[in-house]
């Protein structure tokens, strides 16, 4: 039996994939390189170059292997990107994640798991945030992303699809193969190690008046690979006939973005010089995570996510691969 990884090629999914292939799953992947790198991929793994709005190219995908379960990654991911061009994310996100998952369902495949995010919940009436809160999200990023929630609870009453979304906070650090590398890259951690090592002059810190400590953003950060073995017992506890659920990801703590600078001045020795400018659109004030029930629903407990051990992961990942991952 074989899992279908949508957004393979992308950053957490690559991370994902690689995390499978370790514990001896099968894996495909479907991906249209619109944000990731062909070679973020095992070459051992099939590969589908596609997007996964197109019913026939799933369809087929799901004839030519045994699909048990998909990880559906694929997204467009960028906060401001979707406050400029909102349609790009309803088209990407949610019109080609309806077709999606009636296709899978066309093939006979009823356990998904979903990247959730953050963004759904808005600006938090209390933080720590539980699975719980309202969900009002302050960005078309985050309706795209809380509509196919609904969509799938929905399919879950109607048709029976077993789920488990995953609301990620934010996502950072790297493996030895594989990091974070986007073009553009809009993500503060690659951002500020860029600066570090002198590819840019400074690092921009979008508003300063936020109603925290300092006045900048406070986000609770996660490594990637934590990330990646939480789709691991999501998809053991769908095997086990677990019932669809909604899961934050998150460690509780949250970092400002200038703790974040600091703290990648001490794990560079570098200096990082910042150049404020105006808040973007889009973006809530403080974003922490409840991780509580995640560990009691899934067993998963992050064991890598120190801001350090994130920071430094990342750093030596983007020293190996100055110029990030060969072009497609
Ligand atoms: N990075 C974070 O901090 C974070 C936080 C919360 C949620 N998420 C969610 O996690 C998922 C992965 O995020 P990421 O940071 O790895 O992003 P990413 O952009 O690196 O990866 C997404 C991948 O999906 C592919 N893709 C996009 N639209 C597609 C389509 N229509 N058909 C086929 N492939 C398509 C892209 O080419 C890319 O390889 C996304 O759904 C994102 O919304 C990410």
């Amino acid at each position: 039996m074989t899992i279908l990884v949508t957004g393979g090629a992308g950053y957490i999914g690559s991370v994902t994939v690689e995390r499978l292939l370790a514990k001896g799953e099968r894996v495909v992947v479907l991906d249209d390189l619109a944000r990731g790198h062909r070679s973020a991929v095992d070459p051992g793994v099939p590969f589908y170059h596609g997007r996964v709005g197109d019913r026939t190219l799933v369809a087929r995908i799901a004839a030519e292997h045994k699909i048990e379960a998909c990880v559906h990654f694929a997204a467009m991911a960028y906060v401001g990107e979707s406050v400029s061009d909102p349609a790009k994310y309803f088209e990407n996100n949610l019109e080609q994640g309806v077709a999606f998952v009636g296709a899978l369902l066309n093939a006979g495949v009823r356990r998904m798991v979903f990247s959730s995010t953050c963004a759904t919940y808005g600006e938090p009436e209390k933080v720590p945030i539980s699975e719980q809160s309202p969900q009002w999200p302050k960005n078309p990023y985050g309706w795209s992303k809380l509509a196919m929630e609904r969509l799938l609870d929905s399919y879950d009453h109607a048709y029976g699809l077993k789920f488990v979304a995953l609301r990620y906070f934010n996502a950072a650090g790297a493996t030895e193969r594989l990091g974070e590398f986007h073009e553009p890259e809009s993500h503060l951690v690659p951002n500020v190690l860029a600066t570090a090592r002198g590819e840019t002059p400074d690092v921009a810190v979008f508003g300063k008046s936020y109603p925290t400590p300092d006045g900048t953003p406070i986000r609770d950060y996660v490594h990637v690979a934590d990330l990646a073995e939480a789709h691991i017992n999501a998809l053991d506890y769908l095997r086990q006939g677990g019932q669809s659920d909604f899961l934050n990801l998150g460690t509780g703590h949250g970092y400002s973005v200038l703790e974040v600078i600091e703290c990648a001045r001490q794990v560079t020795g570098r200096p990082i010089v910042i150049r404020v400018e105006g808040p973007r659109p889009g973006d809530p004030a403080r974003l922490v995570a409840d991780p509580a029930r995640a560990r009691a629903v899934l067993g998963w407990q992050p064991t890598m996510s120190d801001l350090p051990s994130i920071l430094r992961s990342q750093w030596t990942w983007r020293h190996k691969h100055p110029r990030g991952y060969a072009p497609d």
